[in-house]
């Protein structure tokens, strides 16, 4: 049986925002939410971000689109802030489709979309690769670049410059001389050529189209005829260019970015979910305080199951930092907290939870987002007693063993703000709702 969610959605248009650094479950959320939405809409990020949701015997991978398209009523939406790899996109359309999910009018894609081209991914790994021991452990599937592209204006294409032969053919002859003096004069890369990026750009074009508009007007149409709008940041708020953890975050706005990303104001969302993991994690480099780069984290890992869905990478696990979930919780004006991955705490005699900070000599319960400031805060940490249950085989948040409902209970407490959804499985029945 899947579990009843028919309330929140009530609520009227909700927002689904992850509130750590990634991974926290958004897109087991999203799946289950879309059952209750007519449309499931992206904002932001491109392919560097990676959900996998369980459906029975079923595991569907996404790095693009959203898991609504698993439900056949809900439409999914590639909005303007999103940046497109035409081929990864194609590829998972590809691989949905040999699942069995049909793709038609149930994926809308934004005209105004920003377009990942072959020379953003090189700039990506070769940045990195100069930067050596200072890189930020991007996904190198050429976010920054293509963003950084989006906001010079010149040297950027759209979904509908891509669909218009003649004008993708001059931008990007024009773009690539430019790379080239870039990649060569910079990296001493080999030169690119831009007519076989066309050719195979071109193609991926004509195969998108039908699925190309403006979803701007769709949208808000969409809430004229009353219709009910799921919106899906990608990423998380702890990587947020403007409220992350700075610089080691990625290049679009993953926790505050919805009315850019998708021209929708944000008066019309009614509420925001908040996804949060039972602890944390991080891939790539940066601060991570309750980091626990020991047994713990160890163990963290392995029941978790926390490699990369996107590049494979162990993911760094820790303690549950609520100072960070807190600060979280109002940047993004989390309305409700999901918490995911409860199950995999079970096999603790003792948890901790990070409830202030000492910091250039004082104590502080408040977040501090630039990295260089974060990287000496030195976690308090506050000790619950953990539990030896399983969780797998629960049905109500009723029925967990008492010590996992007095860590539930101290994060609410703590961040001020309810938990509705607890999770404490991959499967969609393994999700309580309160
Ligand atoms: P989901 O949607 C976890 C991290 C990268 C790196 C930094 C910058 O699956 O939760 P980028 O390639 O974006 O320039 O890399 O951001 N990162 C993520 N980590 N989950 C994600 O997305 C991420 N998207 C980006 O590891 O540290
Ligand atoms: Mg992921």
């Amino acid at each position: 049986m899947e579990p009843d969610l028919a309330l929140l959605a009530t609520l009227g248009n909700t927002s689904v925002v992850g509130l750590q650094w990634g991974d926290e479950g958004k897109g087991k959320v999203v799946d289950l939410l879309a059952e209750q939405f007519d449309f499931a809409v992206r904002w932001n990020g491109g392919s560097n971000a990676g959900h996998s949701v369980t459906v029975g015997s079923k595991r569907y991978a996404f790095h693009l689109i959203p898991s609504g398209i698993l439900r056949p009523q809900c439409v999914s939406v590639l909005a303007n802030g999103v940046v497109i790899d035409p081929i990864q996109l194609l590829q998972e359309m590809d691989q949905l489709a040999q699942q069995g999910i049909a793709m038609g009018e149930n994926l809308r894609i934004s005209s105004a979309a920003h377009v990942v081209l072959p020379y953003h991914k090189r700039q990506d790994s070769l940045s990195e690769s100069r930067l050596a021991d200072k890189k930020i452990g991007t996904t190198a599937r050429g976010i920054g670049p293509c963003y950084a592209d989006k906001a010079t204006r010149s040297n950027a294409i759209r979904m509908g410059d891509l669909l218009d032969e003649a004008r993708f053919k001059e931008k990007l002859q024009r773009i690539v001389e430019e790379k080239n003096h870039l990649l060569a004069g910079l990296y001493g890369d080999v030169p690119l050529e831009w007519s076989p990026i066309f050719e195979q750009y071109r193609a991926c074009a004509q195969q998108l189209r039908p699925h190309v508009c403006n979803t701007v007007q769709l949208l808000h149409e969409a809430m004229a005829a009353g219709k009910r709008i799921m919106f899906e940041g990608a990423n998380a708020i702890l990587l947020d260019l403007d409220h992350g953890t700075y610089p080691f975050v990625t290049s679009s706005n993953c926790g505050t970015g919805l009315s850019a990303g998708t021209g929708v104001p944000g008066s019309a969302v009614k509420s925001v979910l908040g996804i949060v993991k039972a602890y944390n994690s991080r891939v790539g480099a940066g601060p991570f305080p309750t980091e626990q780069d020991n047994a713990t984290g160890e163990k963290i890992r392995q029941r978790g199951r926390e490699f990369g869905t996107t590049t494979g990478r162990p993911r760094r696990c820790g303690w549950l930092d609520l100072v960070a979930l807190r600060y979280s919780t109002r940047v993004t004006g989390a309305t409700a907290l999901c918490v995911m991955l409860l199950d995999v705490l079970s096999g603790f005699d003792e948890l901790k939870v990070c409830t202030a900070y000492r910091l250039a000599g004082k104590t502080t319960d408040w977040f501090e987002a630039d990295a260089s400031q974060l990287a000496s805060a030195e976690p308090i940490y506050e000790t619950l007693p953990g539990w030896h249950e399983p969780l797998d085989a629960v049905h109500k948040v009723a029925d967990l063993p008492a010590n996992a409902r007095r860590y539930l209970d101290k994060i609410a407490a703590f961040v001020g703000v309810p938990v509705r959804i607890v999770s404490i499985g991959p499967a969609r029945h393994q999700t309580l709702v309160q």
